[in-house]
């Protein structure tokens, strides 16, 4: 039965797994939060664009092989005193996460199919109600830019917002007015921690965010109703 199985599987095994290899470059593997990547929908701004690093190459016709090849090996043998982490992600991980980079950098246009939705966080749209005047809203626990919802609402008077982080990726939690204007902000956690703060709202519209550079630009805030 094995036999069977190996024979007739012609190496299907080699071929990346371009689904899991989004999943992890926005996720659990955090690329995202460093690298701009637009297919992937990523903005992190500590590390080189990868768009801008391999699109000029895929242009000229630098093979996307040849391009896996390149990240897979900044993966695994980052620069000494680098800020990027070494392997982040081994093995067929790696593998799979240099394969998607190497086929959307500075490509035009959107993921299609299965990959259109790999990795996406989970969002509610259902909104956070504060109770007894406290507002829990927490990071998405993969590392994604995400809050767990897009809306939330408190009372008008004192509202305590708190923000649990168990992700590797820094995060906060954050209140602006309608105008933008920061009216409070929590202090950056990760590993499980709480982002906590306290502000005093009047009735209106506000955007709960993270203020940490390049997380709200990719996506992590919401709507913040008060009545
Ligand atoms: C904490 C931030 C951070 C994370 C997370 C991160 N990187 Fe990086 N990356 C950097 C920085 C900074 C550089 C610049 C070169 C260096 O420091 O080695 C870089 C360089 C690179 C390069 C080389 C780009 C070039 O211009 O040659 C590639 C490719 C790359 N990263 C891919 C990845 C992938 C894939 C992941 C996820 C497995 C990842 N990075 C995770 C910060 C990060």
């Amino acid at each position: 039965m094995i036999l069977a199985l190996s024979a007739s599987g012609c190496g299907r095994g080699e071929e990346p797994d371009l689904i899991n290899g989004k999943a992890l470059f926005i996720g659990k593997g955090t690329c995202g939060a460093c690298h701009v990547l637009s297919r992937a929908g990523t903005k992190g701004n500590r590390g080189p664009d990868l768009d801008q690093a391999f699109g000029p190459a895929r242009n000229v016709g630098l093979g996307e092989k040849t391009v896996a090849g390149v990240v897979q090996e900044q993966i695994a043998l980052v620069r000494r005193n680098s800020t990027m982490p070494k392997d982040l992600v081994t093995g067929e991980d790696a593998r799979d996460v240099a394969a998607y980079v190497a086929q959307v950098a500075g490509q035009p246009g959107k993921d299609q199919g299965a990959l259109a939705n790999a990795g996406a966080p989970k969002v509610s749209n259902k909104p956070i109600v504060a109770k007894a005047g406290s507002l829990k809203i927490d990071a998405d626990p993969t590392g994604a830019l995400a809050f767990a919802s897009r809306k939330a609402s408190a009372g008008a008077g004192a509202v305590v917002f708190e923000s649990a982080n168990k992700s590797a990726v820094p995060h906060n939690i954050a209140v602006k007015d309608s105008g933008g204007k920061l009216l409070g902000e929590g202090p950056d956690v990760k590993g499980g921690a709480s982002s906590k703060f306290s502000a005093t709202l009047a009735a209106g519209k506000y955007t709960f965010v993270c203020t940490v550079p390049g997380h709200e630009e990719g996506g992590m805030k919401g709507e913040l109703t008060v009545k």
